[in-house]
């Protein structure tokens, strides 16, 4: 139920950890994903940044697409989502 509020809070995610001026924090990307999208849609992120769509969409089954017009920041989401397991796998 809290999250039909009209209101969300998160802690913001870590510049310096993800090597981002502003990446998404993964919670909030996580409740959009699940609330507009089904098992096997594809999420589109145009400015995909360090890719924390593409993460979160990995994490939860999704396929993706990410776009970003920097190379540094493609190659942080490269190897973000190289690092990132699908839940369901993590369960197995
Ligand atoms: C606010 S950041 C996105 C951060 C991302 N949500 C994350 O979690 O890391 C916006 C991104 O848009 C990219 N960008 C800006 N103009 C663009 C363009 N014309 N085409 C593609 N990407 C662009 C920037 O390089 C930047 O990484």
């Amino acid at each position: 139920m809290k999250y039909t509020r009209s209101i969300w809070t998160f802690t913001p995610e870590s510049r310096k950890k993800i090597g981002h001026p502003a990446p998404f924090p993964e919670e909030l990307v996580y409740r959009l994903i699940k609330f507009y999208s089904y098992q096997d849609n594809i999420v589109l992120d145009m400015f995909a940044g360090s890719g924390t769509v593409g993460v979160v969409a990995k994490k939860l089954g999704r396929k993706f697409i990410l776009i970003d017009n920097c190379k540094e920041y493609c190659k942080i989401a490269e190897d973000r989502l190289g690092n990132t397991i699908p839940l369901e796998r993590r369960k197995a």
